[in-house]
């Protein structure tokens, strides 16, 4: 049966008709209607006219548990009262001065705090802008070409990082990126340390490594701490730069994100998401004598040509405000413990719902992300396995595309949750006991719809 024809579509359809009306409005002025790639949805998106906590409602009226998060920059759920409160205080001393201005100092100051590596920081607009600026710092820093990237690892959308990722796993260029460009890519399997190994020892013009440190997409692909530690020494070794890319990660695993973790120190570091407390940001932070590229009399004194870096929105005081009001509570408060035990609670109860449904499905993952692998072609595997990076993980990615998991999407929302389609999401700090309640409920709904549907 195809979807389409499904209940849940029924439901949905039934449940949406204004979104439908604004959705089919949409298609005149952008294409597939859509504003960013990751809210596409059949048969329609759902537009969303209010949110507070861990709810927002559509313009229908329908009330969902929220696991988008703001694409993960809302760890402290929307509109928390502080981050609220920073916003409009400062929205009435200007928005943006064309200046400097204390709030950047402070904002910068809470970053290194929390991530001693930050020597230096370069404030951006976004998570893109940050690994963009990261890449070209490491060519200019090591005078190297290649950058050594994992498939399916997502470092946003600019050129350097726009292939691989869920599609041409080959290395080869997507449609507008020079064959040039991605030439001097070189992609990685994830999780392989021998082939990186294999890589460094056959380029020898490699400038660094970038990678998602809880693995690709969020740890839709979980990376081992080992292998971490493995890659820092090995990278340390052969001089190469090792980049974090922190964009989710940061301010979310722990106040230091992945690397406070565990322990580790890499060169550089890209921030984005939490960093700015739900408003437009991003940074590039690490090593003093790399962001020295960006610095005038360093450059001068190095007799270099620096590296220009502008940015309208750079630090501007509203993302200024906004990310000092969340990094404080992020660094005061239990927030990141608080998401990091939900995620945990839920995907507890998920694994309950698929053993007691009878399905092959595996519900994993670490700190506040959850997975859900539809498994559609029956594989024997297990959640473990998964995190242990033992199974295939073109397969992980492909299942995010079938039946089931586009099902589960909708289904879900028909339910009142709002989940990301991969399967899965992250969770915040203030989602609640009777968020927990009402998403496993959802998702048990949507799982017999399902089993009995799909078969
Ligand atoms: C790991 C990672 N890096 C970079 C980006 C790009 O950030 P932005 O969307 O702010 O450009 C994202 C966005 O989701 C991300 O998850």
């Amino acid at each position: 049966m195809l979807r389409t024809e499904s209940q849940l579509y029924a439901d949905f359809l039934e449940r949406t008709p204004t979104s439908r009306q604004l959705a089919e409005r949409a298609a005149h002025c952008f294409p597939s209607g859509l504003t960013h790639d990751g809210r596409y949805l059949d048969p329609h998106a759902i537009y969303v006219e209010r949110a507070e906590g861990s709810r927002k409602w559509d313009v229908d009226g329908n009330e969902y548990v929220d696991y988008f998060g703001g694409h993960g920059a809302l760890l402290l759920g929307h509109g928390h009262p502080q981050v609220v409160d920073a916003v409009q205080r400062q929205m009435a001393r200007g928005t943006h001065y064309g200046s400097s201005h204390e709030l950047e100092l402070r904002w910068a100051a809470l970053v290194q705090e929390l991530f001693p590596s930050a020597e230096r920081i370069r404030f951006t607009s976004s998570g893109t802008e940050a690994t963009m600026l990261a890449l070209r710092l490491a060519r200019a820093f090591t005078g190297k070409p290649r950058i050594l990237r994992f498939a399916t690892h997502f470092h946003g959308w600019h050129d350097h990082v726009a292939f691989g990722v869920g599609s041409h796993h080959d290395g080869t260029a997507t449609p507008g990126v020079l064959d040039d460009l991605a030439s001097n890519v070189v992609l990685c399997p994830p999780g392989d340390l021998d082939a990186v190994r294999d890589i460094l020892q056959q380029y020898d013009d490699i400038a660094a490594v970038i990678l998602e440190p809880t693995g690709a997409s969020w740890g839709q692909i979980p990376l081992a701490e080992s292998y971490l530690h493995a890659l820092r020494e090995l990278t340390a070794e052969r001089e190469v730069l090792l980049i974090f890319d922190e964009v989710v990660t940061g301010f979310r695993c722990s106040p230091g994100g992945a690397q406070g973790r565990f322990h580790l120190q890499p060169d550089l570091t890209t921030l984005a998401k939490i960093l700015a407390g739900g408003l437009p940001g991003g940074a590039v932070a690490g090593r003093r004598e790399i962001l020295d590229w960006l610095d005038y009399d360093a450059s001068a004194a190095a007799g270099r040509e620096k590296i220009t870096h502008q940015g309208t929105y750079n630090a501007n005081p509203l993302s200024a405000a906004a990310g000092i009001a969340a990094l404080t509570l992020v660094r005061d408060t239990d927030a990141c413990e608080r998401a990091n035990t939900y995620a945990a609670r839920l995907r507890e109860a998920f694994r309950g719902v698929v053993q007691e449904e009878g399905l092959d499905w595996c519900i994993y993952g670490t700190f506040s992300g959850f997975h859900i692998f539809t498994n559609p072609d029956h594989e024997t595997v297990t959640a473990a396995q998964i995190e242990a990076g033992e199974f295939c993980y073109q397969k992980i990615k492909a299942a995010a595309g079938s039946e089931a998991s586009r099902m589960i999407r909708i289904g879900m929302l028909s339910q009142g949750v709002d989940l990301p389609g991969w399967p899965g999401g992250p969770t915040s700090a203030v989602h609640t006991d009777e968020d927990l309640e009402q998403t496993v409920a959802a998702f048990r709904h949507t799982v017999q719809v399902i089993r009995d549907e799909l078969g």
